[in-house]
């Protein structure tokens, strides 16, 4: 439910929720969204409550809301965040692609080895929710964790997309993704903590990397693999797309031996993952 109030000393004044009235005095206009009604009431001619329907209002409701959040907030919604991505299972706010016309038919050892590559995959989008999630915690620009919590839910529907293959593939996510997601956390905190254009241009690398990363996993992929590799192809598009988004917001970009330690990082965790 929004409270608006509106005082006015005019006789024919407009209220907050944009219609015009006669009369004096404070006005409330309370938008009930579970009721269905918008109720505005106060000191109208008649004195009596004056119900509109809530569609009227959809487009203020609409309307984005800047909300602040406290330091405590910012703590439990990362908390939320991370046990979420590890402990439970997602939904994708977009369709998982998939080409209809082709039909997926892989032998045992084909599902075996797609399996593992989207095991690999679907920890590359849980250690993205890591690193978004601190990132976002750790500025203290509001229109830069905005950009950041945005980007994370839109890597939850590869999280959701990889997750609902590997059950297809009748294969299971690593069993290290508390251990993938703390140290990914860790270090997103670190770039995070380094400066906003430090903290982007480490977004742009790790997004180009697990562009290239996805690259070569359409070579490995089976040929027939056609859902798996949709979802890649979707992926891989993505990713590009918020480098280059992080990049128009003034990354920085990293020195070379920075770049080297990440990909060798990288390489550990997608060879455990291939197998755990
Ligand atoms: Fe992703
Ligand atoms: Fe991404």
């Amino acid at each position: 439910m929004k409270k608006i109030l509106a005082q006015t000393p005019k006789t024919e004044f407009s209220d907050d929720c944009g219609f015009t009235h006669a009369g004096t005095g404070l006005k409330t206009c309370i938008l009930s969204a579970s009721r269905g009604l918008a109720l505005l009431t106060g000191a109208n001619p008649a004195g009596a409550i004056i119900r509109y329907p809530l569609h009227i209002f959809q487009p203020r409701l609409a309307r984005p809301m800047s909300i602040t959040l406290t330091p405590t907030d910012r703590f439990l919604s990362t908390v939320d965040s991370a046990l979420r991505t590890v402990f439970s299972s997602h939904q994708a706010t977009q369709p998982c692609p998939t080409l209809a016309a082709e039909a997926t038919e892989l032998s045992a050892e084909e599902k075996k080895e797609a399996g593992a590559l989207m095991r690999v995959n679907h920890v590359g989008e849980v250690c993205a929710q890591a690193l978004y999630t601190a990132q976002a915690f750790a500025t203290d620009s509001e229109a830069l964790r905005a950009h950041f919590t945005a980007a994370g839910a839109e890597e939850t529907n590869h999280l959701a997309w990889t997750e609902q293959r590997l059950k297809e593939l009748g294969d299971h996510t690593s069993r290290l993704n508390p251990l993938w997601y703390a140290g990914a956390f860790g270090i997103g905190l670190i770039a995070g903590k380094l400066g906003d254009t430090v903290s982007l241009g480490f977004v742009v690398e790790t997004e180009n990397q697990v562009e290239a990363h996805l690259e070569s996993h359409m070579n490995r992929l089976p040929v027939n693999d056609h859902a798996s590799r949709a979802i890649v192809a979707q992926m891989m598009d993505d990713e590009a797309r918020h480098a280059y988004n992080a990049m128009e917001l003034g990354a920085m970009d990293l020195p070379a031996p920075v770049k080297g330690v990440m990909k060798a990082v990288a390489k550990v965790m997608t060879t455990v993952a291939h197998r755990v």
